[in-house]
């Protein structure tokens, strides 16, 4: 059988027009803009405020500009993934609608939950699924509504959160590029560290859990903070020693963007001047499992043929991993 990688070929995304800025926060809870900016990086995000739209519409759209930007036909592709915790509904998949919207009409779907590292996790899947034969062009989507299960009125977590989407087509290649290696863990320990407690099948909807504000997102972000910080710069340093990679033969490092701080952490750990680090926190926030196609889509230009890319995530779970990626389009 013939040597088989998985590369991408187009990368598309969807911000919403609505920007939510820091000052406009501290009308809601008590915060300010110096804070924000100096503990997280971020000046503003962006929110979905149309109630008759959520994420579906975000991937979808995002989805239409990558299979442009590739130059593929919704027809051809075998399979959507779209990696998300804020779904349209709990079924049927966000990525079944996608799949639809779009048109690709031969290929299956399905969602993939593994929050900030959702991306990840579903480019590694489906990348290793194209390597395997199985199928040859894919669609994976990282979106999230994050507006949907914000609570505005607790500054702890509605200062970090945006909404967007990011999709990738990822395609067969038989040239020695694309995804190359990968290195994800799961510590299923720490699952009350950041999370929605109500909503599936443990506490499901009720007023209770509506009054009790069950509904939106919980995280203990100095437990998280510490745990992202060791994990993301463990992980990026592991799979560059695995593969041989100094700093130098880095090109660019992919972080998700939960915090400037975790991403300077990594960098540091990987020996990496911030020059090669994608960084769009301060424009867009948290936008979990959208954040790594996002920076993708921002440098899209500034990518050349061989440059090697590692992208590192960590979330919740707890998840966390990297890709090595050889880029070539
Ligand atoms: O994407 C998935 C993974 N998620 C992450 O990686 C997020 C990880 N966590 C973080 O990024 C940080 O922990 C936060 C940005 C969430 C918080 O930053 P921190 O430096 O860890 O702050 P802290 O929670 O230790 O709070 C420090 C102080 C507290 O006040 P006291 O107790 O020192 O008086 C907080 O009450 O800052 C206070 N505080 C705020 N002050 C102004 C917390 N949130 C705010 C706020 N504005 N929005």
């Amino acid at each position: 059988m013939a040597f088989k990688r998985a590369k991408i070929t187009g990368v598309g995304r969807y911000l919403p027009d609505y920007v939510l800025t820091n000052e406009e926060l501290e009308s809601y809870v008590d915060t300010n803009d110096e804070w924000i900016r100096t503990r997280t990086g971020i000046s503003e995000r962006r929110i979905l405020k149309d109630p008759d739209k959520a994420t579906s519409f975000m991937a979808t759209n995002a989805a239409n500009e990558a299979l442009k930007d590739a130059g593929v036909s919704a027809e051809e592709i075998d399979l959507v993934v779209v990696a998300t915790v804020t779904p349209d509904y709990l079924f049927p998949a966000t990525a079944a609608l996608v799949q639809k919207r779009v048109g690709a009409k031969n290929a299956f779907a399905y969602d993939l939950s593994a929050a900030c590292s959702g991306f990840l996790f579903a480019l590694s899947t489906v990348g290793s699924m194209i390597e395997s034969g199985r199928i040859k062009k894919a669609l994976v989507i990282g979106a999230d509504k994050m507006s949907s299960i914000m609570d505005f009125t607790d500054r702890s977590t509605c200062i970090l959160f945006g909404d967007g989407a990011g999709a990738v087509v990822l395609e067969e290649t038989n040239e020695d590029t694309g995804i190359v290696d990968f290195i994800q863990y799961t510590d299923g320990d720490e699952d009350n560290m950041l999370y929605q407690p109500a909503g599936g099948s443990l506490h499901p909807a009720t007023e209770e859990t509506v009054k009790n504000k069950q509904h939106y997102i919980k995280q203990d972000g100095r437990s998280v903070f510490k745990k992202a910080t060791e994990g993301m710069a463990d992980v990026s340093s592991e799979i560059m020693e695995k593969n041989n990679l100094k700093a130098d033969d880095v090109a660019w490092l992919v972080p998700h963007q939960a915090n400037l701080r975790i991403i300077h952490a990594t960098a540091r750990r990987m020996g990496l001047d911030k020059n090669k680090v994608m960084v769009n926190i301060n424009k867009y926030g948290n936008t979990t499992a959208a954040t790594i196609p996002l920076c993708l889509y921002d440098w899209k230009e500034s990518l050349n043929d061989g440059d090697n890319i590692i992208l590192s995530a960590f979330g919740g779970g707890l998840t966390w991993g990297a890709i090595y990626l050889k880029w070539s389009k």
